[in-house]
């Protein structure tokens, strides 16, 4: 593997400088992940960008929900259940996770109660009652807003956090009632500090790859 690949370099970050994105590097990461391949070029993906006094909004209005404990739901279907080997991967995470933060694990879950005080955040939208196919290429696009990012010199985070609450976001930014949120993506100049460094696993090739020939 290359070390030096942005796909190895890449992991989500968790806290960032107040540091505005200027909007041409905003408008060229959503111009290269919207390279993606997708269903006969179908697309589906829309991008709604919170910058500026807007996510400051978006921000304050999600600690207070999360502060309360409010309940809410994803405007698509959130997993309901983990299959054992999925679910035993999460565990294996949140072990690792509070292995490596010790003291500090509570620091990850305010900086998502925060949205990690992101100065972007971008909400990839479906059209409502798409197939599992435009989900499929809606991550193909998200991923590709991280390595694009990631080549820009920044950093990011998807995050259900960001998208946990649909009324908050839609009270902000204008979004059409056919439109889904799907995810919600981070951007922003990574912050020294004890959350960027988390790192994570993945199972080996003998777990996942099988070869026929
Ligand atoms: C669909 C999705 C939802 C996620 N939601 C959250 C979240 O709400 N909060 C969080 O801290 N990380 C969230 N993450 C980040 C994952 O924890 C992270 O991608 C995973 O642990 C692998 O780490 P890496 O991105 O650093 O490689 C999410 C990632 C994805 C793809």
């Amino acid at each position: 593997m290359d070390q030096n690949s942005i796909l190895v370099q890449r992991h989500s970050a968790r806290a960032f400088e107040d540091k505005a994105i200027p909007v041409d590097v905003i408008k060229d990461i959503v111009r290269e992940a919207a390279l993606a391949p997708s269903w006969e070029n179908s697309q589906p993906w829309k991008a709604y960008v919170a910058t500026g006094e807007t996510v400051k909004r978006i921000r304050a209005s999600h600690f207070d929900l999360a502060s309360k404990g409010t309940k809410s739901w994803t405007e698509v279907v959130p997993p309901q259940s983990w299959s054992a080997y999925t679910q035993g991967n999460i565990d294996q995470w949140l072990v690792a996770t509070k292995q490596s933060l010790g003291d500090a694990t509570p620091e990850l879950f305010e900086a998502n109660k925060n949205l990690f005080n992101a100065p972007a955040i971008v909400y990839i939208t479906i059209p409502k009652d798409a197939s599992h196919y435009s989900a499929y290429d809606a991550g193909a696009f998200g991923y590709g807003l991280l390595l694009a990012a990631q080549e820009h010199g920044l950093r990011g985070i998807p995050a259900y956090e960001f998208i946990r609450h649909p009324a908050e976001v839609r009270a902000q930014i204008d979004i059409p009632e056919d439109e889904s949120l799907m995810m919600g993506v981070a951007l922003g100049f990574a912050k020294d500090n004890r959350l960027n460094s988390l790192r994570t696993e993945r199972n080996d090739l003998g777990t996942i790859l099988r070869i026929a020939d």
